[in-house]
């Protein structure tokens, strides 16, 4: 008999080593809230110096100083009079929980898992185990500060490129004028001015673009006609990219007098980033862009297609996202999908993207009768 005693003294010693070596607290919790068994990480994360001191009492007092059970307990809704803790974890092996601590004036962050002990299929314990993850997420927002540092770094540098190309333009153009000033002939002067308008107005788009990511402004609504909008784009995209869409053909299938509410200057914006893009994919080559407008009852579905080479499956779920670029020679700002989709969702509509076989299309939906609050 008493060897039997012994053996089973040696077995729970052995026990209580294991847990002992486990450096996260491991905490044994009764259906009264009570402290039924811990190992010594758990006397230090207590402040408590030794086991006889710990072993029933409150859960929520010994752990976290509170004179109720915490508001973050998976088991909250549990009575401490029932006898055991069976709904909290039908049909669950576990349940996790990230939560704020104060420990000696510092916030931490832990995790809590807590596991359920069964016997006879009622829940008869809860094991809690408190791992303190602070440095963890700490070092996930370090590398999230050094991603935004490296796409900030990508975003000015493509905001110069872009900006460089027409302010370069207009100070050539300027030079070429002063040279000619003795130049009587008036084509000569306006065709030049014509040039330094339009390198103006490539540079006031960038920064409108900036701004309007930055500091996004009220939606204003009027009823208008979106094959205008999608016509005035097309011409501003020409008109401020005329080598750029030189070899670029255009298909434009739609009916004039498609009226309904929405933001026409955001729209312009909105086609002349998608318009931009697949000009720049083109990249000088020859190509087509498709428009398609399709009006369903209650929807307004615009296609914007072209066959420039497409977009990988694995970039797919990026180019939505602000300063992501890949444009050749680091001109692009990775705004302008970004601002695209921000003009739709301000529309309650949805922006989405298919691309197969070097075809790239756009699928721009807008509900014709916007949502009251707008
Ligand atoms: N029509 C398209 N064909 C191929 N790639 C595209 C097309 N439209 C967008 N992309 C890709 O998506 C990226 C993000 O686009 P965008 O947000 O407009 O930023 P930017 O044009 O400044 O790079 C582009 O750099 C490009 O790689
Ligand atoms: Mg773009």
């Amino acid at each position: 008999m008493s060897s039997l005693m012994e053996n089973l003294q040696d077995r729970a010693e052995e026990l209580q080593a294991i847990l002992d070596g486990i450096t996260e607290p491991l905490v044994l919790i009764d259906p009264g809230f009570r402290v039924r068994r811990v190992n010594r990480a758990t006397l230090e994360f207590s402040d408590e110096s030794d086991f006889p001191s710990v072993l029933g009492r409150k859960c929520y007092a010994l752990l976290y100083n509170r004179s109720g059970i915490c508001p973050f307990c998976p088991m909250k809704e549990h009575h401490e009079n029932e006898a055991d803790f069976n709904r909290e974890f039908e049909g669950r092996n576990a349940i996790g929980r990230e939560v704020f601590h104060v420990i000696n004036d510092q916030k931490e962050t832990l995790y809590l898992d807590f596991f359920p002990i069964k016997k006879e299929g009622k829940v008869v314990s809860v094991v809690e185990k408190i791992s303190n993850i602070t440095r963890l997420k700490e070092k996930e927002d370090e590398n999230l500060r050094i991603r935004n540092l490296a796409s900030l770094g990508t975003f000015i540098s493509g905001v110069a490129h872009e900006l460089n190309n027409p302010l370069t333009g207009m100070s050539l153009t300027l030079q070429n004028l002063m040279n000619n000033l003795s130049s009587v002939d008036p084509d000569f002067f306006r065709k030049r001015l014509e040039m330094i308008k339009e390198d103006l107005t490539r540079a006031a788009m960038i920064v409108a673009d900036i701004i309007s990511f930055a500091k996004p402004d009220k939606l204003v609504t009027t009823s208008a006609d979106i094959y205008e909008t999608i016509l005035k784009a097309k011409d501003s995209v020409i008109w401020v990219y005329p080598v750029l869409s030189k070899n670029v053909e255009w298909e434009i299938l739609g009916e004039p007098g498609t009226y309904f509410q929405f933001n026409p200057v955001k729209m312009e914006r909105l086609f002349i980033n998608l318009f931009k893009n697949s000009l720049q994919a083109y990249d000088y080559g020859e190509g087509k862009i498709r428009v398609e407008i399709r009006r369903t009852r209650n929807m307004l579905h615009v296609f914007v297609e072209d066959t420039a080479g497409g977009i990988p499956e694995s970039m797919l779920d990026k180019i939505f996202s602000p300063f992501f670029t890949k444009n050749k020679s680091g001109i692009g700002t990775g705004l302008g999908l970004s601002i695209c989709h921000s003009i739709v969702r301000e529309h309650s509509g949805e922006l989405t993207v298919r691309s197969y076989n070097r075809r790239t299309r756009f699928r721009v939906s807008l509900p014709l009768e916007q949502p009251r609050g707008n």
